[in-house]
């Protein structure tokens, strides 16, 4: 069988998916809004064989266990689809910098559906490239489509799907990854998902995602700067009050995360157009128009805890290469 190599970009999301309505599907409890991060990738090569088991190497090294399983499940839906028996040799590589904290699951799966289900001889459109994604990483579906891009929550599995909203092409923006060094070793999203409604602010935020949803999707089409930062920055703080009063809690900032937040409402309201959001984890992602880059980077590298900066731009669809 032939051998398939897709490359995606991980997506950092303005309005944030955090909890699901079925688990084990990855339906979300609600819509969710981001951008695929040029320059940063996963590439991931498929192939199927008759003899063994599944096998999965990542950087190089082989991984079993959990890791493995997940990519497995992805595999069985596709042999389920292809109606196929065989076993899959996966393996992935990453450029993002060792240790960066950036949450790479999105890129990964994203790029996982694409080689193993072209791999196995199906050829999927885009809609269902982005289902099969989601049932990986709810955050993979997505990294399929390019840009700006929307996962529309749906009824169910056959239409909880993203699509882009706006092409890389359209707002000339820029993430600039603040990495901070995390203490303690995150939560993965997984369990965070599986607890989110424990907290009682859960309800409220998911109530309201629709406002929020519209507001962000409006600001990225007028290129409205002021109205992305504000409402970006305040679905972040609310998905981190969701959190931090789960039980258990979930505490992902560090002091440095929230130094950060301080300098970045500085400088805005000082005129330099830039606004904070965070996924779970302690980096900042700190977004500003792409004429600003050099000097948010510059200042974000003298902030207290920051170990150093990473910049990307509006990234194009998971592809095959
Ligand atoms: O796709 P997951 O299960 O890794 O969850 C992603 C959760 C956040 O990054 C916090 C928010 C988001 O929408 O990407």
């Amino acid at each position: 069988m032939a051998t398939f190599t897709a490359q995606a970009h991980p997506n950092i999301a303005f309005i944030k998916y955090w909890g699901n309505r079925d688990n084990s599907l990855r339906l979300p409890v609600n819509g969710s809004i981001s951008m695929n991060l040029d320059g940063l990738f996963t590439r991931t090569t498929v192939t199927f064989h008759s003899a063994g088991q599944d096998s999965l190497t990542i950087n190089e090294r082989a991984v079993t266990g959990k890791g493995l399983e997940r990519v497995s499940s992805i595999l069985d839906l596709v042999r389920e689809m292809a109606n196929i028996q065989e076993c899959a040799e996966v393996s992935s590589t990453n450029n993002f910098p060792a240790g960066a904290g950036i949450a790479s699951s999105a890129a990964a799966f994203a790029a996982l559906a694409l080689a193993s289900s072209r791999a196995a001889g199906l050829s999927l459109s885009e809609t269902q490239l982005s289902r099969l994604a989601r049932r990986g990483s709810g955050s993979a579906s997505r990294s399929i489509p390019g840009g700006f891009v929307e996962w529309r929550m749906g009824s169910g599995d056959g239409d909880s799907l993203a699509v882009s909203i706006a092409p890389p092409e359209h707002w000339q923006l820029t993430d600039c990854i603040a990495v901070v060094n995390a203490a303690h070793k995150k939560t993965g999203s997984t369990e965070g998902h599986a607890i989110a409604g424990t907290s009682p602010l859960q309800a409220a935020r998911v109530a309201d995602t629709s406002r929020r949803l519209e507001i962000c999707r409006t600001a990225i089409l007028n290129k409205d700067f002021e109205a992305f930062a504000n409402i970006i920055e305040h679905d972040s703080d609310m998905m981190h009050s969701v959190m931090m009063t789960s039980t258990p809690p979930l505490m992902y900032w560090q002091a440095a995360t929230v130094g950060i937040f301080h300098a970045v409402r500085e400088w805005r309201a000082g005129g330099i157009p830039a606004a904070y959001t965070v996924d779970a984890g302690a980096n900042v992602h700190v977004l500003c128009p792409s004429g600003q880059v050099e000097a948010v980077r510059k200042r974000l590298s003298e902030l207290p805890g920051v170990s150093e900066v990473l910049v990307a731009g509006v990234g194009g669809p998971a592809r095959l290469i």
